[in-house]
């Protein structure tokens, strides 16, 4: 990781909003997977934090042609920022490597938020 130390710092409150607010999913999670790649640590449902929502994320996407696919890969090899300057660490530095089965069934849990 290189980043700063004020982005740890942000990290770790953005994991105490995100159990917080987890509770108010109205969806479910796909098989806990979220818990397992930290997805939460930067997102939450609805509020922009370190990352933009997953409420906004959807409404993006929800109606671009291959947006699914496109995500996937972005989710398990990176890719570069559609949303501000900083990117979405890899999956190393997250929870670890994402399969596909497990890459799409969490874009298509994003994309109903
Ligand atoms: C360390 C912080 C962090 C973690 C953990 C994280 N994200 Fe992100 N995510 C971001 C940031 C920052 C962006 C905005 C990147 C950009 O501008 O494209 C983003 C963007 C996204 C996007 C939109 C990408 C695009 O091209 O528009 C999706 C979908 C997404 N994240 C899903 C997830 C999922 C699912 C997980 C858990 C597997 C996850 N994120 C974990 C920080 C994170």
């Amino acid at each position: 990781m290189n980043a700063p130390g004020s982005t740890f710092r942000n990290v770790s409150v953005a994991c105490l909003l995100a159990t917080a607010s987890a509770a108010a999913f109205g969806q479910a999670e796909p098989d806990g997977l979220v818990d397992q790649h930290h997805c939460m640590f930067c997102h939450t449902n609805d509020a922009p934090f370190l990352a933009p929502s997953f409420q906004q994320i959807a409404d993006r996407y929800r109606n671009v042609p291959n947006a699914s696919a496109m995500l996937e890969e972005k989710l398990r090899l990176g890719g570069k920022a559609h949303w501000g300057d900083m990117a979405m660490p890899l999956p190393a530095d997250r929870g670890g490597p994402i399969s596909p089965q497990d890459a799409h069934a969490l874009v298509q849990w994003v994309l109903i938020q």
